[in-house]
């Protein structure tokens, strides 16, 4: 072995909705030393249900982690330069588990799922004006199908076995970082059962401003306080890995998806902003250490807190449910992409969509309407119309979506965006990211390292004290160029076609109650 060939090294597990991976970063240049990835089953047992097994989601993380440790073999890497591990992963995604037998109690109810819409209506009757926004002021968020605490809620109303584990003080509940950490810490033989602040701020049951669990959020919610996990900050030792090939490690770094990509783009200071397409796509604008409540129908969410002593960093956030699972669709249920990596050819053989327009509110549409009765719709169909038009209608929409996210956070904070760093699997298109700079009027940076999410999770384990192989300096981070695609349509189309899109969102609306 050449130990230290690269300096310390940093593992991220980047654990999201349609794949895990475990990466290996050089802590000196962010520089990607290898990875491994592995797709992740979701299950729709009925429409609108969403499931993963919990036991599958943790195997793909125990397989990437041993595959990885096998490449650093071939790389003639010692893994015992691996210095620390942070986890990244899909927030919301709610898991419950017996604590003695390590036993899923139910498949994590994945965050799109939208089973909840009874439960999300019962809830809003329940507030003295009927008001959606009731617990926002506590904790950030709409009472919606989206947060963890209403998925809860439907568990302990539907599955027997979730109940009688709460009064047998068997449950343990936690988010996907939960649920890994517990299990490489060493599970049902003493598991660390913690959570950090990002991940805690998707719940609906902790109050944002003093990072606790809410004693009112949860007797509103009706959710047993015994069940929680412990609320960490994003960067601190949890624990030390206690299975597979990486024992002793300490895991130090935990960060919901989207917070890990503020990090991994150094979205450090007050109006720095990234989005990111994956499944959903989540814009998140940095408010600084102050809480800013959206006018706009944008969420309040913690942003990070990079240590037990430092200061905690707000954001608001725009969520889309739907952007690369419109794409998946595509493939997948229509069949008119041979792969989902072939959109962007497919979509470049037609200049515009003639006046097509589609709306995939698979889920409901999340921010700015939270409306949970739209449903999907393509609209302005004609003989004319073809695959390619579908497939460029597709891209529009994920970029229509991010601008009425822009939009509202421009109404919120008053300064309109300049420019917007994006990443994610769906970046690699052009034709995307060229459409988005043109329907938003401003450029848009592509960060040339795709694997920001996993490098946000790999800075906040490495930073941490008691490991302190990383800091935070930009020189730090020469690994990553940028990429710029510039607006090249005028005003007037862009605010034409814009208005045609407002259009078509307005017609998808309350669908599923009609
Ligand atoms: O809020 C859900 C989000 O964290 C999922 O991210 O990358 O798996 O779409 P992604």
């Amino acid at each position: 072995f050449k130990s230290g060939k690269y300096g310390p090294l940093v593992g991220a597990i980047d654990q999201g909705t349609s794949s895990t991976r475990f990466l290996i970063f050089a802590s000196k240049t962010a520089e990607l030393i290898t990875y491994h990835q592995i797709p992740v089953k979701s299950v729709y047992p009925y429409e609108g249900w969403v499931e993963q097994d919990p036991k599958h989601i943790f195997n793909t993380v125990e397989q990437c982690i041993s595959k990885v440790v096998t490449n650093l073999d071939t790389l003639e890497i010692d893994p015992s330069d691996i210095k620390a591990v942070g986890v990244s992963n899909q927030r919301e995604t709610t898991i419950v588990w017996d604590k003695y037998t390590g036993e899923p109690l139910y498949n994590a109810i994945v965050w799109l799922d939208n089973r909840t819409e009874g439960t999300v209506e019962r809830l809003t009757a329940k507030t003295p004006n009927k008001n959606k926004e009731y617990l926002k002021g506590k904790c950030g968020l709409p009472l919606s199908t989206y947060f963890s605490a209403v998925k809860l809620r439907w568990l302990f109303e539907h599955v027997p076995e979730v109940t009688q584990a709460v009064e047998e003080e068997r449950c343990l509940f936690g988010t996907v970082d939960s649920w890994i950490i517990w299990n490489l810490t060493g599970g049902k033989n003493g598991g660390i059962h913690v959570t950090d602040v990002t991940n805690a701020s998707r719940t609906m049951l902790m109050n944002i401003e003093n990072l606790s669990w809410d004693p009112e959020l949860c007797s509103f919610l009706q959710i047993p306080a015994s069940i929680l996990p412990e609320i960490r900050s994003s960067s601190e030792i949890y624990g030390t890995i206690a299975v597979g090939s990486l024992e002793g490690v300490p895991i130090s770094g935990a960060l919901g998806d989207q917070s890990a990509a503020m990090v991994g783009q150094m979205c450090f200071d007050f109006g720095k902003a990234k989005n990111t397409y994956g499944t959903g796509s989540f814009l998140l604008y940095n408010t600084g250490k102050q809480i800013v409540w959206s006018q706009h129908g944008l969420l309040t969410t913690v942003a990070y807190k990079l240590g037990p002593n430092k200061p905690t960093y707000y954001a608001l956030e725009g969520s889309v449910a739907v952007a690369g699972a419109c794409v998946t669709w595509l493939h997948n249920n229509l069949g008119i992409l041979n792969s989902s990596g072939d959109i962007e050819k497919l979509a470049q053989t037609v200049s515009e969509t003639s006046g097509m327009y589609f709306v995939p509110a698979f889920s409901g549409l999340y921010a700015p309407y939270w409306q949970s009765d739209a449903r999907g719709i393509m609209i302005g169909l004609t003989h004319f119309t073809t695959k390619a038009h579908i497939a460029r209608a597709t891209l529009e929409a994920v970029c229509f979506q991010t601008k009425e996210i822009i939009d509202a956070m421009d109404m919120d904070c008053g300064v309109p965006l300049k420019q917007l760093q994006v990443d994610g699997g769906m970046t690699e298109n052009n034709l995307l990211m060229q459409i988005q700079a043109d329907l938003l009027g401003i450029p848009v940076v592509r960060s040339c390292m795709p694997e920001t999410t996993a490098l946000g999770a790999a800075m906040a384990a490495g930073v941490a004290d008691g490991v302190n192989v990383w800091s935070l300096e930009p020189e730090d981070l020469s690994a990553i160029a940028t990429d710029i695609f510039y607006p090249t349509i005028v005003e007037e189309e862009r605010e034409e076609r814009y208005q045609r899109w407002k259009e078509a969102v307005k017609r998808s609306m309350g669908w599923a109650s009609v």
